[in-house]
Order: structure tokens, then C-alpha cells, then sequence
């Protein structure tokens, strides 16, 4: 089988990792990919916002299969448009995206299906949407409707911070994204994500994880994309992933069937686990990132078989079987990330620490300078390892980012804290 991956983090590495171990395929191609992904596929230099680029490369190429990382394309109809050529995509319709790229889309969805989620009111006016926060208590959520990479979302203490956040919003600083909000009640309880493949009707679970969102140690700093992660997440017990599948997963499925726009792909619950049992934040697209990763390094069965019956809705009958270790993952970033930080340092000792055990790296934001390895993002490299309890998966992580020398990035110190408490 000819498979191509579509993007270039950390997650597609792990994608690719895990396509290339299987023995159904021939040929893997990643579009663009990352340098850490060259040695697991041939590298195409096709971007991923080039949806008709990437269709005449699957025409062309005859490929079996493609698999899409990112969001951005899949809002933008990848899917849609390998459809009408017939080859065979891992990844929902542009109609099916919006559960992830229109906030209030999914918002109504939950509220016709009973799906167990925060209260809130959708607004394109400033008055109507500051009447509707007088009926809230802090802390207020503020959301730009549309797909803003993550930092459409702000939490305000006060009502003065909450209506300064509408202003600006519909001001345009999210550009379109911004030109309709949503005001949500704030939800208390810990974060968990969960994942679930579907091809519109069967729906196979993943497993349970959880990442770090903020910059630094202690869960303090800016929000990033995610600073590390682990599975499984010991908040997340089989009970509770029985209750999100029933009254979470389910629903959503069969509402967006109903709609005439099937799911197919893997659908991403941020999940709020409060005393009142699992309700759902929102819902990605797509995998998370670094999330992904580790599920990848938990994955024991081949993932082609199971991506191949998604993308052409013949899933039932098909699962996954998982390793009972566990998996950490610790982002390095460049010094400055989430803000303002530079390229082109270079980064050694990559194989020293991928020789240790459990160990493997995938590159997100890295880019090759001869035979060097030089940062050229902002998370830029993911340390995963795997080990029979969770303290030793992340001891593990952390003895491979120790053996890498790279004085212009960071990490955090403290990734699985939740989970170590737990365990
Ligand atoms: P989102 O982009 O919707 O996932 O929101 C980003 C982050 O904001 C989430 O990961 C949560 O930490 C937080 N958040 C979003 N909505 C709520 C809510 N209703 N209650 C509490 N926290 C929230
Ligand atoms: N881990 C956060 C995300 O993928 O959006």
C-alpha cells in the first residue's frame, strides 16, 4: 500500500513512526514532513495548505491512503477534494471539521443531543454578549468561534477583563475567526483527552492522556501547543471512558450522520473530569500533539488496517490493542517559546539519547544543516519513552533529555506530575 501523511510536527513523525512499521506497506510519502521523517518516508515538498497540489501528487501517484495531521486542511475540505477522485482519506469532511472549527457549531450540537458540556451563548454583538455576561459568575470564557491555532480562548477574573475580550474580539483580532463568539460557564475538574476513530457509524476507543499546556513548571506561564504529555492518565479510568463514550463519543457521531455529514477520522475530546463525571470542553479534528506520540508508543497492533477501514467506512470489526506501559513524552523548546525565538541553533547528542532504553525522538520544528540537526521551530524536538510505570517512562524521558545538548532550548521538569502523584 502507498500511504502519504500529511504535515511536518511531532505528531506526524509519530504517525509516520508507527505507518512505517507496518507490513502492509510499500511506500510511505510525507507531505511536507520533517527531517526526522526522512528516514521513514520519501519527503514531498508540498505544503499542507496545498490541497489541489497534494490531490494531483495522490492522483499521480496512485496512493492508497492518505492520512491528514493537521486541522487547517481538513477545514479546508482535503477530504472533500481526494473524494472526488476517489482516493481513499483518514480525516472528516469540511462540514464534519466544524465540530472543531466552529465552536459554536459544536456548542448547539451538544445542546440538541443532551451531550453533557458548559452553558453558553453564542454572539456577534457586543451589547447582547455583555447582557449575557451579567447572567455569569467569574471566572468568564470568552471564545472566538472560529479555528484561532489554539489562543482563541481567554478566562478573565473580572467583568471588566471579560468585556474588554468581547470588544477586542469582534474587533477583528482573530480576523474571521473572531467575528462570532461564544460565552461558556467555567467548568472545575481536571483535564483529560481522549480519542476515538470512526468512519460516521463504528466507533473504536483509543486510550486516555493528558498534556501540559503551559510553558513552565508547576503549570505556570503561557499556553503553548503543549509541553509534554503521557498515557494512560490515571484520572482517566475505564468507568469514565465507558461514560464518555455513551454519553459523549455516541451522541456526537450519530448526530453528525443525522446531519448528513458522517465523521470519519479520529475524534479529540478535551475532556473536564469534575465531581460531576466527565463533560466535554471541545473536540479537535484530529490527533493531538504530543498527545499522539504517546498513544503511538503505546499502540501494539499495526494502525494501517484501522486508518484504511476509517477512511473507507468498513471500520466495524476492527480495534486496537494496546501496551500496558505507559508512555511521557517531554517537549525541548526553543528558549522564548510561546513567544518570540530564534532559528538555526544546533542541537547534538540526539543519538546518544535515542540509544538509551524505551527511548525514541521525534522532531517537530527541526530542519537539517548538512548533517546537523538545527532547531527551526518553536517546540521543536519530542522525548518519548516508555517503561513498565509511568515514574519510569518519564525517569526515562528525562535521562534522554539530559544527553541533549542544546543550550537554546528548554523543558520542562516536571511532566506526569498529576500521574506520579496518582500512582
Ligand atoms: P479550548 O480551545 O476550547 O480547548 O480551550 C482552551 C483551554 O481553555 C482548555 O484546555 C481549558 O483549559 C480552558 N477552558 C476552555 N473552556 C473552558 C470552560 N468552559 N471551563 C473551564 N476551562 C475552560
Ligand atoms: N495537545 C493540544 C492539541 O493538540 O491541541
Amino acid at each position: 500500500m502507498k500511504i502519504l501523511l500529511i504535515g511536518s510536527g511531532g505528531r506526524e513523525h509519530s504517525l509516520a513512526w508507527k505507518i512505517a512499521r507496518s507490513p502492509l506497506l510499500s511506500a510511505l510519502y510525507c507531505a511536507p514532513g520533517n527531517p526526522g521523517m526522512a528516514s521513514l518516508g520519501k519527503l514531498v515538498a508540498l505544503k499542507d495548505a496545498d490541497i489541489g497540489g497534494i490531490a494531483d501528487f495522490a492522483r499521480k501517484q496512485e496512493i492508497d491512503l492518505v492520512v491528514v495531521g493537521p486541522e487547517a486542511p481538513l477545514a479546508d475540505g482535503i477530504a472533500d477534494r481526494l473524494k472526488t477522485i476517489s482516493i481513499p482519506c483518514f480525516g472528516p469532511s469540511r462540514e464534519a471539521a466544524q465540530i472543531e472549527a466552529s465552536k459554536g457549531y459544536l456548542k448547539d450540537l451538544c445542546a440538541e443531543h443532551d451531550i453533557p458540556t458548559a452553558a453558553y451563548g453564542r454572539f456577534s454583538d457586543s451589547d447582547a454578549a455583555k447582557a449575557f455576561l451579567q447572567k455569569m459568575t467569574a471566572p468568564y470564557v470568552i471564545k472566538a468561534d472560529g479555528l484561532a491555532a489554539g489562543k482563541g480562548v481567554l478566562i478573565a477574573d473580572t467583568l471588566q477583563e471579560a468585556e474588554l475580550a468581547i470588544d477586542e474580539m469582534l474587533d477583528g483580532r482573530f480576523g474571521e475567526a473572531g467575528t462570532e463568539l461564544v460565552i461558556e460557564e467555567f467548568m472545575e475538574g481536571e483535564e483529560a483527552s481522549f480519542f476515538a476513530i470512526s468512519d460516521g457509524e463504528t466507533i473504536i476507543p483509543m486510550v486516555g492522556s493528558q498534556d501540559h499546556k503551559r510553558a513552565f513548571d508547576g503549570d505556570k506561564g503561557p499556553n503553548t501547543g503543549g509541553m509534554g504529555a503521557y498515557s494512560p492518565a490515571p484520572v482517566f479510568t475505564d468507568d469514565i471512558q465507558q461514560d464518555v463514550m455513551t454519553r459523549i463519543i455516541e451522541p456526537t457521531v450519530t448526530a453528525l450522520r443525522e446531519r448528513g455529514s458522517p465523521y470519519c477520522g479520529v475524534l479529540y475530546a478535551g475532556l473536564m473530569i469534575g465531581k460531576d463525571g466527565p463533560q466535554l470542553i471541545e473536540y479537535n479534528a484530529r490527533f493531538g500533539d504530543p498527545e499522539c506520540q504517546v498513544m503511538m508508543r503505546r499502540m501494539k497492533s499495526d494502525i494501517v488496517p484501522v486508518l484504511l477501514a476509517a477512511a473507507k467506512g468498513e471500520l466495524a470489526g476492527a480495534c486496537f490493542d494496546w501496551s500496558d506501559e505507559a508512555a511521557a513524552l517531554v517537549v525541548l523548546a526553543a528558549n522564548g517559546y510561546p513567544g518570540a525565538y530564534e532559528k538555526g541553533s544546533a542541537i547534538k547528542g540526539l543519538n546518544d539519547a535515542t540509544a538509551l532504553p524505551g527511548v525514541e525522538i521525534f522532531h517537530a520544528g527541526t530542519k537539517l544543516a548538512g548533517s546537523e540537526v538545527t532547531a527551526d521551530g518553536g517546540r521543536v524536538l519530542n522525548v518519548t519513552a516508555t517503561g513498565a510505570t509511568g515514574r519510569e517512562a518519564v525517569e526515562r524521558a528525562y535521562a534522554a533529555v539530559d544527553q541533549i545538548d542544546w543550550p537554546e532550548g528548554f523543558c520542562r521538569r516536571d511532566i506526569g506530575w498529576r500521574m506520579l502523584e496518582r500512582e
